[in-house]
């Protein structure tokens, strides 16, 4: 089956027509929407009229799921599925959170550049995040395309970094903001793990930096050195070149490949409403 897609850019980022994802999808539309995400790594479904448990099921075509930093924080949880993350600033009672709460302090490493639950193992494969209610001004989504980003890398570059690898760890986008605030417990519950700093992607055979905030430093660098070279990629596959800024509408369900691409949140008024619902997959799949 063809899926009408529409490309945002030419490479990177496209809009899905036609599709209905509350309703089942068929083998040949998973496939479908597999291949256009090896292409554009980001795919845009507007006008989509999802709850949490249809949301599920859509995700579970692509892997298995992961739970995220659930793993780490386990909060009240208000949407009542372990597998969809409540990416909001509403607290367990339904109100618009104080800024000072945890959960908006934890929230905002969003805004750094990072590829979701890059810190474990499994890593993520696909997120597909679904907007419920949106402020009136500011909180888009960025998304970088980190194998345009390798591809632009002189060669001197390309080879200076065969070998080496970042290492990940779930609480340093969070140490990054001076939030600390974390028992011994949590910051055992996900060891930190290193992955090459270039990866080819395994459906679309592209080379691609796998960077971002979780990036701690480089495991065959000294701190200095590692910390300047994630840095220094850092700023290189973030410019505008590179980019694809989603501005939200109600209904909107964007999916990324955790592989091909960094995202960050915007700055938004933390006293307007936003919420988000995101169900994550990870790289291995129940067969
Ligand atoms: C996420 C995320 C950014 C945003 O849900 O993984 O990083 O704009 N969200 O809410
Ligand atoms: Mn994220």
């Amino acid at each position: 089956m063809s899926l009408r897609v529409s490309p945002i850019t030419p490479e990177f980022a496209g809009e899905v027509f036609d599709l209905d994802l509350s309703q089942p999808l068929n083998k040949q539309q998973v496939e479908a929407i597999d291949k256009a995400m090896d292409h554009y790594a980001v795919l845009v479904f507007r006008d989509q009229d999802l709850s949490p448990e249809p949301q599920l099921r859509f995700a579970e075509n692509f892997g298995n799921l992961d739970l995220g930093f659930k793993k780490i924080s386990k909060s009240p949880d208000r949407l009542n599925h372990a597998a969809v993350l409540d990416i909001s600033n509403v607290d367990a009672t339904g109100k618009v959170a104080d800024r000072n709460h945890r959960k908006i302090i934890g929230n905002l490493a969003n805004q750094l550049w990072h590829s979701d639950s890059s810190f474990q193992t499994p890593p993520a494969r696909y997120s597909m995040l679904h907007a419920v209610v949106l402020p009136s001004d500011g909180g888009e989504t960025e998304f970088a395309d980190v194998r345009a980003a390798y591809d632009a890398l002189p060669d001197v570059k390309k080879r200076q970094l065969e070998g080496l690898h970042a290492q990940h760890f779930a609480l340093h986008s969070r140490f990054l903001l001076g939030d600390t605030d974390y028992t011994e417990e949590q910051r055992q519950a996900i060891p930190a793990v290193a992955w090459p700093l270039v990866r080819v992607h395994p459906t679309s055979g592209r080379s691609l930096l796998f960077i971002g905030s979780h990036a701690s430093h480089v495991v065959e660098l000294s701190i200095a050195e590692g910390r300047l070279l994630l840095m220094d990629l850092l700023e290189h596959a973030t410019q505008p070149q590179f980019i694809y800024r989603h501005a939200w509408k109600p209904g909107d369900l964007v999916m990324w490949d955790n592989r091909s691409t960094l995202h960050r949140g915007r700055p938004f008024d933390l006293s307007a409403r936003r919420e988000l619902r995101r169900t994550t997959t990870l790289e291995t799949r129940a067969e």
